[in-house]
């Protein structure tokens, strides 16, 4: 087995937690690769993709969002080969509503659609927030449906996208669920992801499900005539767990192990040690919220690395790394130049933490203005359409 993952027991005396339950303290992203044993993305990787995709990387790529994979180079190598692949990623839909930080994997999962012209299959673990949250089932499918509606609001293309909630699809997942579950112990599950003797049992075989989509041979319609694909999940790094496991008994299935590319975390407006919360309004910048409530929130919340007096802060200047506006900028401000300006500014003491959050403001209000439109344009039946069992366009590459 590759390296023990989050979940175990042998971490909890550490200055941060990243397990599949729990994010929290100031995540050093170097050790986590260590302790995950997973691999940092070097520039090299990153000109590589640019290489064959012949354009630019994106910035969550390029500034090291994406920070850590799983045998990336290996998937690139097989690309090149002709071999096929497809995108995995996924949702939990605990509310109706979504944050900034939930958008990070679905928007560069819409870049890498585009920039290798591949399929993508989306699920949705309605099954998972029932299993983990007080929450009933009626409600978890109105939840997948308006996350959906957001998910698709990123671009995806209908035609090389398939997105299923577990409750719907279960059918076709279920002879690799089984599969799954007959080569995995309790022991493994215990050290993977935590659960002890008094978990719901649901707990103890929900990774399978997750695990699954993971094998084109769970896409018999969706991908049919192309069981052999590979597969690249783009996540954050909190889910690395599910597919540790699942790299761990592909071989046993007869199957490849699934590619991984994970990110580092939007942080809370709170500050670097604190995770965003869908249940804590004031954590984070939801895609429902008015520009009014945005400006709000960042000025209220979002800690600032900036000096306590402005004599102090001119001398000084900001501290950059614990800055919550600059670091959000530095998620989604795709302007280099202008970013190199405010951070030079800021961190000298040219600038003032409330221009740089009047800046911020102005950016994520039209970032969450343009998203808003983008899903208010979303019909029911658009959104039945990419959730029906269909033949996916595979022509490419
Ligand atoms: P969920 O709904 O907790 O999160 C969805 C995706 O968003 C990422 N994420 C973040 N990324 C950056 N900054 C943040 N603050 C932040 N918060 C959440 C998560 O890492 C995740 O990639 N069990 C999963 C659903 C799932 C899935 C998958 C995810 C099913 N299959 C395959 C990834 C890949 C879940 O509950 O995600």
């Amino acid at each position: 087995m590759e390296n023990r993952a989050a979940g175990d027991d042998g971490f909890a005396d550490d200055e941060f937690v990243v397990n599949i339950e729990n994010v929290s303290g100031k995540v050093d992203y170097s050790k986590l690769i260590q302790r995950f044993g997973s691999e940092p993305i070097m520039p090299g990787l990153v000109e590589r993709i640019e290489r064959l995709t012949g354009r630019p990387a994106h910035p969550f790529l390029s500034r090291g969002f994406f920070f850590s994979h799983r045998e990336l180079d290996k998937l690139l190598d097989a690309y090149e080969g002709g071999r096929k692949f497809y995108l995995y990623t996924g949702r939990g839909p605990s509310t109706d509503s979504m944050h900034l930080g939930h958008l990070i994997p679905f928007i560069f999962c819409k870049y890498l659609q585009d920039a290798f012209d591949v399929p993508v299959v989306i699920q949705m673990t309605d099954d998972e927030k029932y299993l983990y949250k007080q929450v009933n089932l009626e409600s978890l499918r109105q939840y997948t449906i308006e996350n959906v509606r957001d998910i698709i609001a990123c671009g995806f293309d209908v035609n090389k996208t398939f997105i299923f909630s577990n409750l719907e699809y279960i059918q076709h997942l279920y002879p690799n669920v089984l599969r799954i579950q007959k080569n995995v112990t309790v022991n493994q599950v215990r050290a993977i992801f935590g659960v002890n003797d008094s978990s719901n049992i649901g707990k103890v075989s929900f990774s399978a499900i997750q695990a699954a989509p993971s094998f084109a041979s769970s896409f018999p319609q969706v991908f049919e005539g192309c069981q052999n694909m590979l597969c690249l999940i783009p996540c954050g790094i909190d889910q690395d767990p599910y597919f540790l496991m699942t790299r761990d008994v592909a071989p046993r299935l007869g199957s490849p192990k699934p590619h991984l590319i994970h990110s580092k975390f939007l942080p809370a407006l709170q500050g670097m040690d604190k995770k965003m919360s869908s249940s804590v309004e004031e954590s984070a910048i939801f895609l429902t919220d008015s520009e009014a409530r945005i400006r709000e929130k960042v000025m209220k919340y979002a800690f600032s690395g900036g000096q306590s007096t402005i004599s102090d802060h001119r001398r000084l200047g900001a501290d950059l790394n614990v800055d919550i506006s600059y670091q959000y900028l530095s998620f989604f401000l795709e302007d280099e130049k202008e970013l190199q300006r405010i951070r030079a500014e800021y961190s000298s003491g040219k600038m003032l933490t409330v221009e740089v959050k009047k800046i911020l403001v102005g950016l994520i209000s039209e970032l969450v203005r343009r998203h808003q439109a983008a899903r208010s344009g979303i019909s029911d039946d658009l959104v039945r359409e990419f959730m029906s069992v269909r033949k996916l366009n595979l022509s490419a590459p």
